[in-house]
């Protein structure tokens, strides 16, 4: 019995060991490259990482994440400015070990959340909520709101790439609560999409009676 298990231990343990880590990577708002090969489980050993893009010669690391004090990822700048969503290739090594992989870095574009949120009533009797993202014509952006705390309206209200701003119109009078998040556009895309970006920091427009106390409407404006 005991040898059995000390068997069946021994084979799951070299099948573990055999099985290539999966390395992931993200390109984070056009700046790093930020890839992770510990996802299915922590890696047993120090792999050294290399990546490269086509025609251009592997580099190492220049700065690796590590957990346990064991290497789980790697973060670098993203230099690739003329070619920027060619392939990309990784390469995880260890002794005679080695698991390369290629990638299209299109899919794996995420930004940070817009900033700079702004909701304002204008002239026109419209909401216009307006925001930044990366000086880069392929963001797309969806935004949603929801009014007096209910749950959001959905679908989710689609902007087209290149464009920051969006109009309610005519709004009613209640509280406002609204975000808007990024992804590069699907059509440039192709294929697989691009993760969103996290949701912008709330911002909220408008009037809300007090439940509890006696608070004539008010008019306010965050953010
Ligand atoms: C990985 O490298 C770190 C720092 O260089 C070291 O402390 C750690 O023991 C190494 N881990 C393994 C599993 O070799
Ligand atoms: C790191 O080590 C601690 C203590 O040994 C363990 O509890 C934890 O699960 C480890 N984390 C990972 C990601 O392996
Ligand atoms: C690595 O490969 C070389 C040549 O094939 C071999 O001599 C060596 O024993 C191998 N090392 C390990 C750790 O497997
Ligand atoms: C916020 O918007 C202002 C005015 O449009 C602009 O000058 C500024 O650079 C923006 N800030 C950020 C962080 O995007
Ligand atoms: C928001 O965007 C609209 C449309 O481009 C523009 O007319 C308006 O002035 C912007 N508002 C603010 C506060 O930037
Ligand atoms: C606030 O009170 C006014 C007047 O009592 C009412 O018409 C309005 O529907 C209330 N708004 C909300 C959000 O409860
Ligand atoms: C709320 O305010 C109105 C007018 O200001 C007043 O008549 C009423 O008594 C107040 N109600 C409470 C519950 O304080």
């Amino acid at each position: 019995m005991a040898t059995r298990l000390l068997l069946f231990l021994c084979l799951t343990g070299h099948v573990f060991a055999k099985e290539p880590p999966d390395v992931e990577c993200l390109v984070m708002h056009l700046k790093y490259i930020h890839c992770s090969w510990n996802k299915a489980r922590n890696p047993e050993v120090n792999y050294t990482f290399y990546s490269w893009f086509p025609n251009k010669p592997p580099r190492e690391c220049p700065s690796y994440l590590s957990e346990n004090s064991t290497n789980t990822g790697c973060k670098q700048p993203y230099l690739q400015d003329d070619d920027r969503f060619s392939d990309f290739y990784t390469k995880l090594v260890h002794g005679n070990d080695s698991y390369e992989k290629k990638r299209y870095l299109k899919e794996r574009v995420k930004f940070n959340p817009p900033t700079n949120v702004t909701v304002q009533y204008g002239l026109d009797s419209n909401l216009w909520l307006n925001w930044t993202q990366i000086s880069y014509g392929k963001v797309e952006s969806q935004v949603r709101y929801r009014i007096n705390n209910k749950p959001w309206m959905k679908p989710y209200y689609p902007v087209r790439a290149g464009i920051q701003n969006y109009c309610i119109i005519l709004p009613s009078s209640a509280l406002y609560e609204l975000q808007v998040q990024s992804k590069l556009d699907y059509t440039f895309g192709g294929g697989e999409e691009s993760p969103w970006s996290d949701w912008s920091e709330p911002v909220f427009w408008g009037s809300k009676n007090s439940s509890t106390g006696n608070q004539t409407t008010e008019l306010y404006i965050l953010g």
